[in-house]
């Protein structure tokens, strides 16, 4: 797929934008706080629906306007799609598809698979396991409509027992329903769970070789789900903990709760690692996104790279970008000493001013 436009109109600090992508490297720079995120956060929300760092649909409105338009045009399989959308301070937001309204936001699946890297990213090894969740989750909910929806189940269900679980300290009566809410979590979570242990056994080895060969060699890293209950015990691990579930008015147990291990010799990276080997593993963990995602759908995703290039030293910057083949890329960054210096080529070049876009040459003068 190929993403070969984007208009903008009050979209954060755009007023009106019109930008023409190039199907292979684009990079967008300018200094800091210009609008160079808010660009990949629009790409991002056309995609997903949501915003890549979870903003509220209604602060991504311009300041003082109340509706934001953000019109992208896709080209996959020869076809070209259009995707509008509409978020409106007072209302709830609406999306297009070639100027039909669609009612499910899993109806936009499939259409813009985009992969979002920015430099919070490259600690996702070292972070706190939500982080690696919400990685599992955001990569698996673009490439499986179903576990889209087990998800969705899933976190309703945790969201109303937790509830239920508050409300039975001051009417204890209410604990008859509780095992109606364990049954939900359950149906879902085991799906959940079977489904995280698949996809993280597709991915270990192409980390491990991406591993491998951004280290020189040296390193052989394993990826494995770690997950908080194997499925077939879930349901009778939910009775066990019901007593600490009520007295802390939190369920304790079940897939909110899984993570993915990272060792290197035995050694558990995510506690012992070197910033290095955390940094290797993070960004090789980014980089299976790509095949993963086209082995499944048949089609190379969207890559956007936030500011990572100045987080990197020269040789994963190397490997980043010569990773980047016949794989459309939108780059933003301060500026292009970095894609000099390593004579990479690179189709279109954009500056960001103030909420203004200006594309230029390779010699930094104005083309449109
Ligand atoms: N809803 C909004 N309306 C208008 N401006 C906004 C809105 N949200 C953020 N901004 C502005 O966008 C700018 C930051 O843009 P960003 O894309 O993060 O910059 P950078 O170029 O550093 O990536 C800030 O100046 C901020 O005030
Ligand atoms: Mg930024």
């Amino acid at each position: 797929m190929i993403l070969t436009s984007m208009k903008l109109k009050d979209f954060r600090n755009y007023e009106n934008l019109e930008i023409q992508f190039d199907p292979d490297t684009n990079i967008i720079y300018g200094d800091n706080a210009q609008g160079k995120t808010n660009i990949l956060e629009a790409l991002y929300l056309s995609g997903t629906t949501k915003s890549h760092k979870g903003s509220h649909e209604k602060e991504m409105i311009r300041f003082g306007e109340n509706e934001s338009h953000i019109c992208t045009t896709v080209l996959k399989d020869g076809r070209e799609y259009k995707i509008d959308f509409h978020l409106k301070k007072n209302h709830a937001k609406g999306i297009a598809i070639n100027k039909i309204p669609i009612k499910k936001a899993s109806e936009l699946f499939g259409i813009l698979n985009i992969i979002f890297f920015s430099p919070e990213d490259l600690n996702i090894i070292k972070n706190g396991p939500d982080r690696r969740r919400r990685f599992i989750d955001s990569e698996l909910c673009q490439i499986d409509k179903i576990y889209l929806y087990n998800l969705s189940n899933y976190k309703n269900a945790l969201q109303q027992r937790n509830k239920l679980l508050k409300e039975i300290y001051y009417n204890p009566s209410l604990k008859e329903i509780l095992p109606d809410w364990d049954d939900q979590l359950v149906e879902y979570g085991k799906k959940i769970i079977e489904r995280r242990r698949r996809f993280l056994q597709e991915i270990a080895p192409t980390v491990t070789e991406l591993h491998r060969q951004i280290s020189g060699g040296k390193e052989i890293a394993k990826l494995s789900y770690e997950p908080n209950i194997e499925d077939m015990f879930f349901a009778d691990e939910l009775v066990n903990c019901r007593e600490r579930d009520l007295k802390q008015a939190q369920t304790n147990v079940g897939p909110h709760r899984d993570d993915i291990k990272f060792e290197i010799d035995g050694i558990d990276i995510r506690r012992f690692g070197s910033q290095g080997q955390q940094r290797t593993c993070a960004l090789s963990l980014k980089l299976s996104e790509i095949s993963v995602i086209e082995s499944t759908t048949g089609e190379r995703p969207v890559l956007l790279l936030d500011d990572v290039m100045s987080e990197l030293d020269s040789n994963r910057q190397n490997f980043l970008l010569g990773s980047l083949k016949d794989t459309q890329t939108i780059i933003t960054c301060t500026g292009l000493d970095d894609f000099v210096k390593n004579r990479f080529p690179i189709n279109k070049v954009f500056e960001v001013v103030a909420g203004k876009v200006f594309e230029k040459d390779e010699n930094g003068a104005i083309v449109k």
